[in-house]
């Protein structure tokens, strides 16, 4: 069977993240870690961190004017605009709404979505099926992420994993290149949440109670999380793979959730796929959950590692737990 036909296609990318970086020597003073622990453990060495004052909804706008330059689309011609976070500005309104206000999308519809680190593929699926369904022509899909507000800089088990950043893309329709998304995947495991959380600040465990219980900061069971983030991101990327009678050889660039070098090693074994085609910048950014995809296509793209006309297999696991997967004829 010959590849699907793309109905929608990545017009532009754009990411920004904050200037002011936390490197692992910063974070041996302020606990009980060392650089050689948390680079062999998780690949990292630097994460961006926002200043006190910057807002989600910023710093994902100045990724969307990015995004919307290099598409050559004007925020006026944006249909919809799909913000994958856990750290929105507000529990509501959503945090998609304050970008409209930001970047002048005045003519679109904007909505949140949620599903930790798998975001942004989720918001990739629900636009390409807006394309198709012709419901949308332009949409703004942002994967955003302030985690430094949401970390327990006393717990060394988490902090030392995570940063800020955010990523956008402007899909439109597919032209006849045949270039555009030829295929997504979703999949999420509701039996898991507890291993991935912040019960803090929803409704079962409100503000005041949660800061009294410690309950207002990223929970995770980390080696439990790492067994399941290499599970089911082997099974997406080989699923995809085999829905569209692909092989590795047909991949040009695998982009994996940037959350641990071991785990992005881990998928790209599961699909035989040599290190010259797997992108990696979790050294520099740590984990930024919605906002890694993104981020990581904007700077293959800005190295010179993704080309128009690449075949680009992306791979997602997050809290939920949820997990993903897309072809991208680039
Ligand atoms: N510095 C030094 N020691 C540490 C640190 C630290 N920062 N953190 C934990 N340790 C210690 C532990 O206390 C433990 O000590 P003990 O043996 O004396 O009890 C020891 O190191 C080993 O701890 P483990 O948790 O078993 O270490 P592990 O090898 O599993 O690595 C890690 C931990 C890096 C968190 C790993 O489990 C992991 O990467 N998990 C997946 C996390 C992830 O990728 N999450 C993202 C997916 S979802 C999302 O992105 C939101």
């Amino acid at each position: 069977m010959p590849p699907k036909v793309p109905n929608s296609m990545i017009l532009g990318i754009g990411s920004a993240v904050p200037e002011k970086v936390l490197t692992n020597q910063d974070l041996e003073k302020i606990v009980d870690t060392s650089d050689e622990w948390i680079r062999t453990r998780t690949g990292i060495e630097r994460r961006h961190i926002v200043d006190e004052t910057t807002k989600n909804s910023e710093l994902s706008a100045q990724a969307a004017k990015i995004a919307l330059q290099n598409a050559g689309i004007q925020p006026e011609e944006i249909d919809v605009i799909l913000v994958a976070t856990v750290t929105g500005d507000a529990t509501f309104p959503s945090t998609a709404c304050y970008v409209q206000e930001l970047i002048g999308a005045v003519n679109a519809s904007a909505m949140d979505v949620q599903a930790a680190c798998s975001g942004f593929l989720y918001n990739m699926t629900i636009a390409d099926s807006l394309i198709t369904a012709g419901k949308a022509k332009y949409i703004l899909v942002i994967g955003t992420e302030l985690l430094s507000r949401i970390v327990d800089w006393s717990d060394r088990s988490t902090c030392v994993l995570f940063g800020d950043g955010s990523g956008a893309a402007v899909l439109g329709p597919a032209d006849d290149s045949g270039r555009g998304v030829i295929d997504t995947y979703m999949k999420s495991d509701g039996r898991l949440t507890h291993l991935l959380c912040m019960l803090g600040g929803g409704t079962s465990v409100p503000y005041q109670k949660a800061i009294d219980d410690g309950l207002n900061w990223i929970r995770m069971e980390g080696p439990e999380v790492f067994k399941a983030a290499v599970m089911a991101m082997g099974d997406a990327a080989t699923k995809v793979l085999e829905k569209n009678n692909m092989t590795n050889e047909d991949i040009d660039l695998l982009i994996s959730h940037q959350a641990n070098i071991r785990i992005i090693k881990a998928t790209a074994k599961r699909v035989n796929m040599p290190d010259e085609k797997v992108f990696v910048n979790v050294n520099e950014f740590g984990n930024t959950s919605a906002a890694s995809i993104p981020i990581a296509i904007s700077e293959a793209v800005d190295q010179g590692r993704l080309k128009k006309g690449d075949m680009l297999m992306l791979v997602a696991f997050g809290g939920g737990f949820t997990w993903g997967s897309a072809l991208i004829k680039f």
